[in-house]
């Protein structure tokens, strides 16, 4: 299966929840987990290549997309045996629409979409799911709540809840800001960590069960 961390807003916690979320599915999931930095920042491969020297296993690999390539997916025998093999195959992209995604966007089983409450991000996380439909992805959308702060009135939300829940699954448990999250690595989730996406991940976990009636 594809599952993808993209929107088109940067720095909304895509790759802190890719991270999070293939750290924690290793520690419940028998599956091969195959990461792929589809980022030409290469945020999520770079961390990975840094904690080789921590003293940790590793949990999976970290392998680079599209530097060399215009449309690495343009063979569609390549992303239609990640979608279709047992391996849990997650997607890291920037947070830029680029027409390089637009296969892996389409074939995805499930594109997970962090967004915040700002002006901004709501419009673009609008876009992008507008993109999506352009796209006719088949991919089932699910949008997280990022670095949601409890304490704080998001006068947006009401209405930008009804609009998103329109084009896919609204997680009920929100991304809570916590400086926790800003020290991952890939090797594992401390206690703290593992506590602040737990709620969210079981429930994409549920989803993913869910719609592909599997047990991942
Ligand atoms: N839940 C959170 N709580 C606190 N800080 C967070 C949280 N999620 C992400 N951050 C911080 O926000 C910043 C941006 O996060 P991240 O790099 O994951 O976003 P991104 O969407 O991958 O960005 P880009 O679009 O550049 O790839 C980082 O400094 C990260 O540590
Ligand atoms: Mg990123």
């Amino acid at each position: 299966m594809i599952i993808t961390f993209a929107t088109q807003k940067g720095g909304t916690g895509k790759t802190t929840l890719a991270i999070t979320f293939a750290n924690y599915i290793s520690t419940i999931s028998k599956r091969k987990i195959n990461v792929f930095d589809f980022d030409y920042q290469k945020s999520f491969y770079q961390k990975w290549k840094e904690d080789e020297l921590l003293d940790l296993p590793k949990l999976y690999d970290v392998e680079i997309i599209g530097d060399e390539v215009e449309q690495p997916f343009s063979d569609y025998e390549t992303i239609l045996d990640l979608k279709d093999n047992d391996d849990i195959n997650l997607f890291d992209l920037a947070g830029t629409l680029d027409a390089k995604y637009s296969d892996l966007l389409i074939y995805s089983d499930f594109i997970i979409i962090p967004f915040e409450y700002s002006d901004v991000s709501a419009k673009s996380t609008l876009v992008f799911v507008n993109f999506l439909g352009m796209l006719e992805s088949q991919a089932e959308r699910v949008f997280i709540r990022s670095k949601y702060d409890k304490g704080y009135k998001y006068l947006n939300q009401e209405g930008m809840d009804a609009e998103i829940q329109k084009y896919g699954t609204l997680l009920k448990s929100p991304v809570f800001k916590r400086n926790c999250l800003q020290t991952i690595n890939t090797r594992q989730l401390n206690y703290e960590q593992k506590y602040a996406v737990r709620n969210s991940f079981n429930e994409i976990i549920t989803c993913i069960n869910e719609t592909l009636d599997t047990n991942i």
